[in-house]
């Protein structure tokens, strides 16, 4: 049976994953309102990844036989005004979401829920990844800035995202 704090947590967190693919999707309407089809498939990709993030957590607390809860999603979206806005926020959001990674391994460990403990090591290791992932893509539009030769190059590598 999951820990009754550890499930409340982890349905808190089955929102926040939501609401990142949410706000990723937003992100993909973006980019695909100025025709730059790469990035936007690179935000569906990630949307879809954040869906299966929560779904994690919905068949943790299904196989603890725990509960799952729904709650209201907010859209998390503001007015970009760059490529380089856009992804400076996928990279400041996902800092949020390590935040809370972290608070739920402190929970986890708080409450002696080792098999919590498990399932976050894998969140622990793809936050790592997550960060770099944006964090490249920050990197390199600050070298492009308003080039559009660079803001298509880099289109076309983003269009071969998995
Ligand atoms: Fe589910 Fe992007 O972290």
């Amino acid at each position: 049976m999951i820990n009754l704090k550890v499930e409340k947590a982890f349905n808190e967190q089955i929102k926040k994953e939501l609401e990142s693919a949410y706000l990723y999707l937003a992100m993909a309407g973006y980019f695909d309102s100025m025709n730059l089809d790469g990035m936007a498939h690179w935000m569906k990709v990630q949307a879809k990844e954040e869906f299966e993030h929560a779904m994690k957590f919905y068949n943790h607390i299904i196989e603890r036989g725990g509960k799952v809860e729904f709650y209201p999603l907010q859209l998390l979206s503001r007015n970009w005004n760059s490529p380089l806005d856009v992804f400076e926020h996928v990279y400041e959001h996902e800092q949020k979401v390590t935040e809370s990674i972290n608070n739920l391994v402190e929970l986890a460990k708080a409450e002696n829920d080792y098999p919590a403990q498990v399932l976050l090591q894998w969140f622990v290791n793809e936050q790592v990844e997550e960060e770099a992932n944006a964090l490249k893509i920050v990197e390199t539009l600050k070298k492009v800035k308003d080039s559009p030769i660079g803001i298509i190059m880099l289109d076309r590598e983003l269009a071969r995202r998995e």
